[in-house]
């Protein structure tokens, strides 16, 4: 009786590390797949060296392209993986191609799929996340859900309410349990640094991959530097559309390529603010209570607004935000004063309540 998690993409990574310990402890039988979405070491290996996370038993290698050749590779691999494995269960994470791709293999095999992460919705077609979320979640048997917004979509959706579980976040697991090992001060001072600084993280297709609207991304970084030293870790998408648009011809504006996870929540946890398209790092900033400024016009996570740090901004009204932000920061000396509120059950203990309800369902499956 074995439990294939698929993975394949960075967010991936810190999500699944939690779920793959909680059912170690439990001494349910597992096996990791990772499809090679991501490949470059900074946004897949230094997951596996500083996270708490098994070697990937097979790497399908699929790699980029088109979303309809990456999809076609994903199919293709996954379902000689599935087939030859056939497990009692699969596991996919968050919204990725990767995701969507193994739940769609497992469906039509008859092979359970339970998907961390279910039930977010931005209601923006135009995201390819929004089209892996539905579809994910439309297939899936057992629905981990993060915060009860995510209940009210799958409940509007018709999934029934006996598949969906409440448990918490397991990407803030993996922040909470690596929180100790966080240090700021030593991450800036091997970017070099100074004291006030901002972190800067931008790839989503809407932003960085049209010109016009990567060239307004330029000045708003621009505009940002004038209040603080911005450190941007580029990822690849966009890096050389930014790059041409002279994202990094400002002394204050630091281009470096992405960190690894503990180098990443180091900086962040020390910044004065974020500005960022990303949705995990929504997440991160609400509990280590670092202001966020999110250039999208939408958000699939509305807790970490109204129990956490973040705010909706465009290029127009940025500028004003973060400069209230970064005032009222700087008049603050103590920047690491835990959050009062926080969004409800992200306490670290995701990654055991989703192993639990496996094991239950499980049991149930085998005495039947
Ligand atoms: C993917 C996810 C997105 C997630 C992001 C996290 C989908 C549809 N998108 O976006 O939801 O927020 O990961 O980081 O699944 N590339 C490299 N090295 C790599 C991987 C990619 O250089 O290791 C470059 C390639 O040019 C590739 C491009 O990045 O074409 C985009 O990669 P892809 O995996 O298709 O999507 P992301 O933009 O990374
Ligand atoms: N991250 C990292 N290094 C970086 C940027 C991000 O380790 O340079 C981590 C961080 O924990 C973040 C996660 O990777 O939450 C996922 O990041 P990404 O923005 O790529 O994906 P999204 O959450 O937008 O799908």
């Amino acid at each position: 009786m074995t439990i294939l998690h698929v993975t394949g993409a960075r967010p991936n990574f810190p999500k699944a590390a939690p779920v793959i310990a909680g059912l170690a402890e439990l001494g349910i039988s597992q096996r990791l797949v990772h499809t090679g979405q991501h490949y470059d070491d900074r946004l897949s290996e230094v997951f596996f060296r500083e996270l708490d996370l098994p070697r990937p038993d097979v790497n399908l290698g699929v790699g980029s392209g088109s979303h309809a050749q990456q999809t076609a590779a994903l199919l293709t691999g996954l379902e000689a993986e599935v087939l030859s494995t056939r497990p009692e269960l699969v596991i996919v994470y968050g919204d990725v191609n990767s995701t969507m791709a193994a739940t769609i293999v497992s469906a039509k095999l008859g092979i359970p799929v339970a998907h961390v992460e279910a039930g977010l919705r931005s209601f923006d077609m135009s995201m390819p996340e929004e089209i892996n979320r539905k579809v994910t979640d439309a297939l899936s048997d057992l629905l981990f859900v993060t915060s009860p917004d995510a209940i009210a979509h799958l409940a509007d959706e018709g999934i029934p309410a006996d598949r969906i579980y409440f448990v918490g976040n397991p990407m803030i697991d993996t922040l909470l349990s690596q929180r100790d090992q966080l240090d700021s001060e030593a991450a800036r001072s091997r970017l070099s640094l100074p004291e006030d600084y901002l972190v800067a993280t931008l790839h989503r297709p809407g932003n960085v991959d049209d010109p016009e609207a990567a060239a307004e991304l330029v000045a708003v970084v621009h505009g940002a530097a004038a209040l603080a030293d911005v450190v941007l870790p580029l990822h690849p998408r966009g890096r050389a559309t930014l790059e041409a648009l002279g994202i990094g011809d400002h002394p204050r504006v630091h281009v470096v390529e992405p960190l690894g996870y503990l180098d990443f929540m180091s900086l962040v946890s020390g910044a004065l603010a974020v500005i960022t398209d990303s949705g995990g790092v929504q997440e991160e900033t609400t509990v280590l209570g670092v202001p966020c400024l999110t250039l999208r016009p939408n958000t699939e996570r509305p807790v970490t607004i109204t129990h956490g740090t973040n705010r909706l901004v465009t290029t127009r009204t940025i500028g004003a935000e973060l400069h209230a932000q970064v005032t009222a920061r700087r008049s603050n000396p103590d920047r690491s004063t835990a959050p009062a509120v926080v969004p409800p059950l992200w306490d670290g203990q995701a990654g055991a309540r989703i192993a639990r309800v496996i094991a239950d369902w499980l049991d149930h499956r085998s005495a039947r």
